[in-house]
């Protein structure tokens, strides 16, 4: 069983569909051996003013609908309240499994519950559902991993090292960085922290980074709800408190999303850095593949960002739904990391990539996430 659900997984994964704004996931109905039927299956998603959530709903839905699924696909515009009535208007009306994206992780624990005694299963997506024991499969990307290639992009950006990591040895002493992290209700925050802070301590520790602010904490660099405005708010208080108002200094800025990197550069725009990182504006990190950063990207305005394929995610998703819908358990390929609480909840990890100017061909484009025109205009179609 194990060997079908990943040879499953991967030939989803290789059925890629045509693009980041909603290319389909899966191409067939593949291994579900139940008949799908009229079987509901909500799809709960945080919102719409992300690019990236748009693309997993719709190529989750595809894949479903493909399948033979029936689809309820829903946004909760990062609004709490919306997110649990919508969950629990799927469980009213007849929904067989649920695949959720959820806005705060600790705030579904009572929807869970009441899945849990009606046999619905539970698909945790992207981001780990905390405090319930009714949480029956993760899939997401190794979002540790998601935090340490950031550091590695701000320290290769900085001369600290290669873009593997290894240290140079000829860094500057003594620059001054500043940390962003994302919304502390969201696990993935605390996993993208952890990976940059282990990544950079040591280049702290011996002096050549210097956290000029001294916020190093992921209470004091939080950006609840991951919004652009709050970044590029808190970024204008620290170039007043901390750089002279100019940003004088101030060399890198570890951004965990690419919303929050667009409000950090705004900032530094603001105070007259830049325009671009050849002009001296700071190295700014990211992550999303956002087709608006892509092309500040390949403007040399934003330094990088991570590219997490959300198609191979939505087939992923995809698959242990088939799975559970016919009786079967999806095979994790992790039973360790990710614990919300209540169990350690059984994970499928995908792997990133880190997007610099001269990868977005190979990575962005060749792989048809966006296209060329899409990367120059900033707009996808
Ligand atoms: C996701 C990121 C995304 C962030 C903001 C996180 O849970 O893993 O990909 O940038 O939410 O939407």
């Amino acid at each position: 069983m194990a060997i079908v659900s990943i040879a499953t997984a991967l030939m989803l994964a290789a059925c890629g569909g045509t693009g980041a704004g909603g290319g389909a996931a899966t191409s067939a109905s593949a291994g579900g051996s139940a008949a799908a039927g009229d079987t509901l299956v909500g799809v709960a998603m945080p919102t719409q003013t992300s690019e990236r959530w748009i693309a997993d709903g719709n190529a989750v839905k595809e894949g479903l609908e493909k399948a033979g699924y029936k689809v309820d696909l829903q946004y909760a515009n990062d609004d709490i309240p919306t997110q649990t009535q919508q969950i629990d208007a799927m469980i009213t009306a007849g929904a067989k499994l649920l695949i959720i994206a959820a806005i705060d992780g600790t705030a579904l624990t009572s929807q869970l519950e009441t899945a849990a005694s009606k046999g619905i299963k539970v698909i945790a997506y992207d981001r780990l559902i905390r405090d319930s024991e009714n949480v029956d499969f993760y899939v997401s990307f190794d979002n540790y991993k998601v935090g340490v290639a950031q550091a590695t992009a701000l320290l290769y950006g900085l001369g600290v090292t290669d873009r593997d990591g290894k240290a140079t040895g000829t860094a500057t002493k003594g620059q001054k960085i500043e940390l962003f992290a994302g919304s502390l209700d969201d696990n993935n925050a605390h996993f993208f922290w952890n990976g940059a802070i282990d990544t950079l301590k040591p280049y702290i520790t011996d002096g050549t980074l210097v956290v000029g602010s001294g916020q190093d904490t992921i209470e004091q660099a939080a950006t609840l709800r991951w919004l652009q405005e709050t970044a590029q708010k808190r970024m204008e208080d620290l170039l007043t408190s901390t750089y002279g108002g100019k940003g004088t200094g101030l060399k890198g800025v570890l951004s965990p999303y690419d919303g929050i990197s667009r409000g950090i550069i705004t900032a530094l725009q603001g105070v007259g850095m830049g325009p671009s990182i050849k002009e001296g504006l700071p190295v700014v990190t990211g992550q999303d593949a956002e087709i608006a950063s892509v092309k500040l990207i390949a403007d040399g305005v934003q330094q990088s960002t991570i590219f997490k394929d959300t198609r191979k995610l939505a087939a992923q998703a995809v698959t242990a739904a088939q799975d559970f819908l016919s009786g079967k358990t999806p095979t994790p390929n992790n039973t360790t990391d990710y614990d919300n609480g209540k169990k350690v909840v059984p994970s499928f990890l995908l792997e990133v990539d880190t997007v610099y100017a001269d990868t977005i061909q190979a990575m962005l484009i060749d792989s048809g996430y966006w296209t060329e025109d899409e990367v120059k205009s900033g707009v996808a179609k």
